[in-house]
């Protein structure tokens, strides 16, 4: 228990790294919080205009989920990969640095995923881009491409796997819901679009 607790511990503090927020600071582009949504992600460093920044914390955000899944499976086993990589997505929701008020998580459960069961990974960021692709709307093709996981984890047989996807699906959905609520209003900004 003390081990899994440590991994726990690990990955929360992983995925607590605001990448979008340093990048941005390090970029010299401005206050994140002023910008768009005020969110920490990846969508929103995009409407600072700089896709470098963008980019980067794309990548980086989803690395941290994925690096807290290897490190935890490698030393400790799979029961302590899935803890670190559920306390990874909530460090970056909930960062202790930020007074808790982190990032909506997508990108780091494309990580996670990917370093979970990668097949899946590999069909949620097909997903997420198609969608994306398709509405123009990032936050939309998120909870498209969250809402399908724990099915395609499930198609591939994964069970355990799937439950963490479910409950990674419903913190997505729930951290989105100012985005949802704009989706539903029709005024949810689409990609390259500044404002949200
Ligand atoms: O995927 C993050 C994105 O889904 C929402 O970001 O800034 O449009 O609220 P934002």
């Amino acid at each position: 228990a003390v081990v899994l607790a440590l991994w726990g511990l690990i990955g929360y503090l992983l995925g607590s790294i605001p990448f979008g927020l340093l990048l941005t600071r390090a970029f010299g582009i401005g206050n994140l919080r002023d910008i768009g949504s005020g969110n920490i992600g990846a969508t929103n460093v995009l409407r600072t205009g700089n896709k470098k920044a963008a980019a980067l914390t794309l990548l980086l955000d989803g690395a941290k989920g994925a690096v807290a899944v290897l490190l935890a499976r490698h030393f400790a086993g799979e029961d302590a990969a899935q803890l670190a990589a559920l306390l990874a997505f909530l460090g970056h929701c909930f960062p202790v640095w930020l007074g808790f008020k982190g990032g909506k998580g997508v990108a780091t459960f494309l990580g996670i995923l990917l370093a979970l069961v990668w097949p899946v990974g590999m069909l949620c960021c097909i997903t997420w881009l198609a969608a994306v692709a398709a509405t123009r709307i990032s936050s939309l093709g998120a909870l498209v491409a969250a809402a399908a996981s724990a099915p395609y984890t499930l198609l591939l047989g994964q069970r355990e796997a799937a439950v963490l996807a479910l409950l990674l699906t419903l913190l997505i959905f729930w951290r989105h819901s100012s985005n949802l609520s704009r989706i539903r209003a029709g005024i949810e900004p689409k990609v390259g679009q500044k404002s949200a």
